[in-house]
């Protein structure tokens, strides 16, 4: 295992100084933060989309911060050195600053996060500030905002019209003077998420189909290979087929137990004769 430099904010701001892209992936347990570390991806979000990928939900909003906490320590341990930024469930911060502050905090205290990240624009800023006022890094999310995804009429383009738009470029503005270290642009058009780049001063704006103009990139990881059964959404590339090879590798393993041609020798242990007898005289 090769050791990594330890990502932090100051690193996060050095590469937007630099003109270098971030990397940003979802990940919710132990072997693939292993492998996103090893990869030298900079961010890793344990998204409440694990609602999805990982518990099979139809949406987010079932997700609870014990879950939450339960795959964010596994994220952990297998990424010691990445940025590392837990998702606030749903209803983990709506209801009032104090509880947003004292669900951030259990992400900080019992998974070893870096930030946490919550939904929503200007109606959030109290919630940014207070946890900012509590010293723990928060990043804002908008556009499609999948808790709320009822109320924006589905998994849809957020911002197409002018109003729309001005409105989310406000909202980033408005979070990133609440405190936000960062705001993640989810499925806005390419032109706001350009804008909100240009004007954010001390803040990472990153992008989750939202264009190439920001800080940088977000995926879900499941969707870069082909790992969620259900659907791709078009914003997603996806590198490598890995739930066809999964599949393909499951069918040939219930054939080849049903032929008897697993296990082969080479698959156990044998016992050393003289072993063996003893055993059938003690036996009898
Ligand atoms: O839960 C998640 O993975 C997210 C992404 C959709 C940004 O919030």
């Amino acid at each position: 295992m090769s050791e990594r430099k330890k990502v932090t904010l100051p690193v996060l701001f050095d590469k937007i100084a630099n003109g270098e892209p971030i990397t940003w992936l979802t990940c919710y347990d132990y072997p693939t933060a292993y492998f996103q570390e090893q990869a030298g991806i900079d961010m890793i979000l344990v998204g409440d989309s694990l609602g999805m990928t990982m518990l099979g939900y139809d949406s987010t909003l079932p997700v609870t911060m014990n879950d939450m906490i339960r795959h964010t320590q596994a994220v952990r341990r297998g990424a010691p050195n990445v940025f590392l930024i837990g998702d606030m469930p749903y209803m983990s911060y709506q209801p009032s600053n104090e509880t947003a502050v004292l669900n951030a905090g259990r992400f900080m205290a019992e998974a070893g996060c870096d930030a946490i990240k919550l939904e929503g624009g200007r109606e959030m800023a109290p919630r940014i500030a207070a946890i900012a006022a509590a010293g723990i890094p928060a990043f804002g999310h908008l556009g499609l905002t999948p808790q709320s995804a009822s109320a924006l009429g589905g998994f849809r383009l957020q911002g197409k019209s002018a109003l729309q738009a001005h409105k989310i470029i406000e909202d980033a503005k408005i979070l990133e003077e609440a405190g936000a270290v960062g705001v993640l642009l989810e499925l806005v058009p390419d032109r706001v998420c350009q804008i909100t780049t240009e004007r954010a001063e001390n803040c990472i704006i990153m992008s989750l189909g939202s264009g190439p103009d920001a800080h940088g990139q977000l995926l879900i990881y499941h969707d870069l290979f082909g790992l969620y059964p259900k659907f791709t959404p078009r914003m997603a590339k996806v590198y490598g087929n890995a739930g066809e090879m999964i599949l393909n590798g499951l069918r040939q393993y219930v054939t080849e137990v049903q032929a008897k041609e697993f296990p082969e020798p080479k698959n156990y242990f044998g016992m050393k004769e003289d072993a063996y007898n003893e055993l059938l005289k003690l036996l009898g």
